[in-house]
C-alpha cells in the first residue's frame, strides 16, 4: 500500500466551513465582486511562463480560496503529490506506480526511457529523410496509427494541434471498430508508401487487434505477406502478443506498466506524432510538460495553476452541485482537445468507491464537454448564457496567432473575451423583453497562452493531467485505475461468441440471434 492519504473530504473542517461559506456567498454576483475590488483580476490570476490564468470570473472570494486551500491541506494534497512523483504505487488497485511524468524529465531520465526516445528519434529521422523505405523502394509519406482510447486520443489531439509544425509524414488514425470507416481510410492509402503503427499498451484490446488484423490482411493482399515485416510497427508492453501478430522485436517500441494508457502520449505511443512533427518538436512538447510538472510539484498552492483549477472545480461540483464543465479553446487546432480530456477526466475520476473501498456519498467525476469557439457560440452557448444550469467554463486562447493573420485573430480573441464578460455580467431584466434577460454570474476561467508552441501545448496538457489528480486526491478516489470499462468489454465478448458475427454473419441475423432477445 502507498502512503496516499485516505481521508473522507466531507469529514474535514474545511468542508463544513465551505458548506457554510457557500450558503453565505451563493447569491453574491460577479459584478458586485468586481465593483468591490478594482484589483480583482490581479488578485485572482496566476502568471507563469507563457501562461496567464485568469480565475477572477469565478464565484469565489478570498475566503473561498482560503477555505479551499485549507481543504487541500486537510486531505494532505502535498503528501499525495510527493507520493506520485516519488514513484510510489499510488494506483493501488492495479498495484502500479504512476510515472508518466518521468517520460518528460530529462534531468533524471531512466536509461530505458532515454533508449526508447533515442529509438524514436532515429526511426522518425529515417522515415522523414527517406532512409526508411517501403518494400518497393518508395519513400514513406503516410503513417496510420491503429489504436483506441489513450492509444489514439492523445496522439491525434497533438497531431491536430501541432499541424503547423509538421515536418514529415501525414497521419491517419484508425480507432473505432467500424468497418465502413476503416475501409474509407484504406481506400485513400497507398500501401507502398504507408507504415502502420499498432499502438496498444496491453495488445489485448479487441477493437485494435481486430482492426490491425483486418488491415494486415488488406495490406498483404495489396503487396505481400512478407512486406508486413517492413510496414508494421508496434508500440506495446506485451512483447509476446506483438510477436504472435508478426511484428519483430526490432520494430517494437516499449511501453511500461507505470504509464497509464490515457497518459501515454509522452511515451512511444506518440511515435506517429513524433514522425509527423519531427523529433525536436516532440522533445519540446515533453519539456513543456515537464515545466508544468515542476510548477505543480513546487509552486505554493495559492499560485499553483493545477491545484487552484482543481480546487475551484471541487467548489462548483460539491457545493454548487454543478455536474458538468465546458472547455472552449478559441483555436481550431485544439479541436480534438475536448475528446482527449473526456477520456483523461472521466476515465480517471468517474469513480463511486473511495480509497478505503467505501461507497461515496458526494459527487465525483465531472462531465467534460465543449467545442472550439467561435463555432460553439453558434451551437450551445445559448444554454451557457440563459440556461438554468451553472456550467463552469474554461476559455483557452493564444495571444499570438501562428499565421500573420492578425485581423482575424483579433476578432477571435475579442469573441473569447466578450463571452467571458457577458457570462459574468449578464443583462438586466427588462419587462418588455423578459426573454432578453441575462442573469450573468456564470463562472469562467480564462487561460491566455502566448502562442501555440509544442512547449506550451505540453504545459497545457500536463496542467489538465494534474488538475485531474488534485480532484481525485480531494475526492479520496483512485484516479489512475479504470475498472469501469471492463464489464462492457466482457459482455461484448460474450455476445460476439454467441453470434459468430466475426465469421461474417449478416448484422440483422446477428441481432435476431442475440440470446436476450429470443
Ligand atoms: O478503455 C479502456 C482502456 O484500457 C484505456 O484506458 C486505454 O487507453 C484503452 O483501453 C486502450 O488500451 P490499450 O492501449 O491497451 O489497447
Amino acid at each position: 500500500m502507498s502512503s496516499l492519504p485516505k481521508i473522507n473530504p466531507t469529514k474535514t473542517k474545511a468542508w463544513q466551513a465551505l458548506q457554510a461559506h457557500y450558503e453565505d456567498t451563493k447569491s453574491l454576483h460577479l459584478t458586485q465582486l468586481f465593483a468591490e475590488d478594482v484589483h480583482r483580476t490581479k488578485e485572482f490570476s496566476i502568471s507563469w511562463n507563457d501562461f496567464f490564468v485568469d480565475i477572477s470570473k469565478n464565484r469565489i472570494t478570498s475566503k473561498t480560496r482560503e477555505l479551499l486551500l485549507q481543504l487541500a491541506e486537510e486531505v494532505q494534497l502535498e503528501k499525495a503529490i510527493k507520493a506520485q512523483f516519488s514513484g510510489e504505487k499510488i494506483n493501488e488497485t492495479e498495484d502500479r506506480a504512476v510515472l508518466h511524468t518521468a517520460l518528460r524529465d530529462f534531468s533524471t531520465m531512466k536509461p530505458e526511457i532515454a533508449q526508447c526516445l533515442q529509438k524514436m528519434k532515429e526511426f522518425s529521422e529515417q522515415v522523414n529523410n527517406g532512409d526508411y523505405k517501403g518494400v518497393t523502394g518508395k519513400r514513406i509519406d503516410t503513417i496510420v496509427n491503429i489504436g483506441i482510447g489513450g492509444s489514439h486520443l492523445g496522439p491525434e489531439m497533438v497531431y491536430e494541434a501541432l499541424k503547423h509544425y509538421r515536418k514529415g509524414v501525414e497521419l491517419y488514425f484508425i480507432s473505432n471498430i467500424d468497418g465502413d470507416a476503416l475501409q474509407a481510410t484504406l481506400d485513400i492509402l497507398d500501401p507502398e508508401t504507408t507504415l502502420f503503427v499498432v499502438v496498444s499498451k496491453s495488445f489485448t484490446t479487441k477493437e485494435t487487434l481486430a482492426n490491425a488484423q483486418f488491415v494486415k490482411k488488406w495490406f498483404s493482399s495489396k503487396l505481400s505477406a512478407e512486406a508486413v515485416a517492413t510496414h508494421f510497427i508496434a508500440v506495446s508492453t506485451n512483447a509476446t502478443q506483438v510477436a504472435a501478430f508478426g511484428i519483430s522485436e526490432e520494430k517494437t517500441f516499449p511501453m511500461w506498466d507505470w504509464v497509464g494508457g490515457r497518459f501515454s502520449l509522452w511515451s512511444a505511443a506518440g511515435l506517429s506524432v513524433c514522425c509527423a512533427i519531427g523529433y525536436q518538436n516532440f522533445e519540446k512538447l515533453l519539456k513543456g510538460a515537464h515545466q508544468m510538472d515542476q510548477h505543480f510539484e513546487t509552486a505554493p498552492f495559492s499560485e499553483n495553476i493545477p491545484v487552484m483549477l482543481g480546487l475551484i472545480s471541487i467548489w462548483y461540483a460539491n457545493f454548487y452541485t454543478s455536474e458538468t464543465e465546458a472547455v472552449i479553446p478559441y483555436c481550431e487546432a485544439l479541436h480534438k482537445l475536448v475528446p482527449y480530456l473526456q477520456q483523461a477526466v472521466m476515465e480517471s475520476n468517474g469513480k463511486g468507491v473511495d480509497r478505503t473501498g467505501t461507497a461515496i456519498t458526494y459527487q465525483t467525476g465531472g462531465i467534460v464537454w465543449g467545442a472550439t469557439g467561435t463555432n460553439a457560440q453558434h451551437a450551445f452557448f445559448q444554454l451557457l448564457h440563459q440556461g438554468t444550469k451553472i456550467i463552469p467554463t474554461d476559455f483557452i486562447c493564444f495571444t499570438n496567432p501562428l499565421s500573420s493573420n492578425l485581423e482575424l485573430h483579433d476578432m477571435l480573441l475579442a469573441n473569447c473575451l466578450a463571452q467571458t464578460e457577458a457570462l459574468a455580467t449578464g443583462k438586466p431584466f427588462n419587462a418588455k423583453e423578459p426573454y432578453n434577460t441575462f442573469t450573468g454570474n456564470k463562472p469562467s476561467t480564462t487561460l491566455f497562452i502566448q502562442e501555440l508552441t509544442p512547449e506550451n501545448l505540453g504545459s497545457l496538457i500536463a496542467l489538465y493531467e494534474h488538475k485531474i489528480y488534485v480532484q481525485g486526491v480531494v475526492w479520496n478516489i483512485f484516479s489512475y485505475d479504470q475498472w469501469g470499462v471492463q464489464l462492457g468489454k466482457e459482455v461484448a465478448s460474450a455476445i460476439l461468441e454467441n453470434s459468430k458475427l466475426l465469421n461474417g454473419e449478416h448484422a440483422t441475423q446477428f441481432i435476431t440471434n442475440l440470446k436476450y432477445r429470443s
